[in-house]
């Protein structure tokens, strides 16, 4: 069944704001956990805008809760992951300049440092996802590496006008290579840009593992609470996922 990881980032970037002790990241987890979510994400970027080393190794402390860490292949956060062992480690490409993760790992470029990281990680003991564009090539790419997991960046599909001749290539792009990625035997996960609206379609993809979806839910969450928007979008998950 298609699960709900929650990325909590922004609930740091308020906090950030301010540079005080609210709103708090544990205090999130612990409404996760209460209405039965079973993972948190968290990007702790080399910039350290929202999330910081202190808020990833106190949400490590929480049981009951898998800890999802998104970060760069840079030297200094890849030690910092081996050292705090989270449960799973979704690498991703990082610009400083950039408002969000732009898009997905270029495996090729970057494929013998993706290789090491990847095996470091691993032999700690961590799950390995990559997050990548949804293309056939970076799943052999994917699989080649070592990973255990990809996460397809679902972003270009979220811009796209519901039902117009791209929404239909997108979704179409994403299911193929999904199949695909289920048929490597890889775990497949799916985010980025994922809203109240468009996530149906991705949830409803036959093998899909996690969503991790960030931003939508924490906008709705000014209007309805933390928790209420939490408890919409986990509906709207599973209610679609395939059984
Ligand atoms: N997955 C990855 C790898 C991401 O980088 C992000 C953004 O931090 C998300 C999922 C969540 O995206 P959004 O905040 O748009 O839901």
């Amino acid at each position: 069944m298609t699960q709900l990881g929650v990325n909590i980032d922004h609930i740091a970037t308020l906090r950030q704001q301010r540079k005080i002790e609210y709103p708090s990241v544990i205090e999130a987890a612990k409404i996760l956990k209460s209405v039965g979510i079973k993972q948190v994400t968290v990007h702790l970027r080399e910039d350290r805008r929202h999330i910081q080393d202190k808020d990833v190794l106190d949400l490590k402390k929480i049981n009951g809760l898998k800890l999802n860490l998104e970060m760069s292949i840079s030297e200094e956060i890849v030690r910092f992951a081996l050292k705090t062992k989270p449960d799973e480690v979704c690498l991703v490409p990082e610009k400083r300049q950039e408002l969000t993760t732009e898009g997905g790992l270029d495996l090729k470029k970057n494929y013998s440092r993706i290789k090491d990281v990847v095996l470091r990680l691993k032999k700690k003991g961590i799950c390995v996802s990559l997050f990548i564009e949804p293309n056939f090539e970076s799943i052999k790419l994917a699989k080649e590496l070592g990973a255990d997991a990809v996460e397809l960046h679902t972003g270009k599909y979220s811009l796209c006008k519901f039902g117009s001749k791209q929404y239909n290539e997108e979704l179409k792009r994403i299911v193929d290579v999904s199949k695909f990625t289920v048929y490597q035997g890889l775990i497949l996960n799916a985010g980025h840009g994922l809203d109240y609206k468009n996530v149906k379609p991705i949830a409803k993809i036959d093998g899909m593992g996690t969503l991790n979806i960030g931003f939508s839910i924490i906008s709705r969450a000014v209007f309805v609470g933390f928790k209420q928007a939490v408890i919409e979008m986990k509906k709207l998950v599973t209610t679609y996922s395939r059984k």
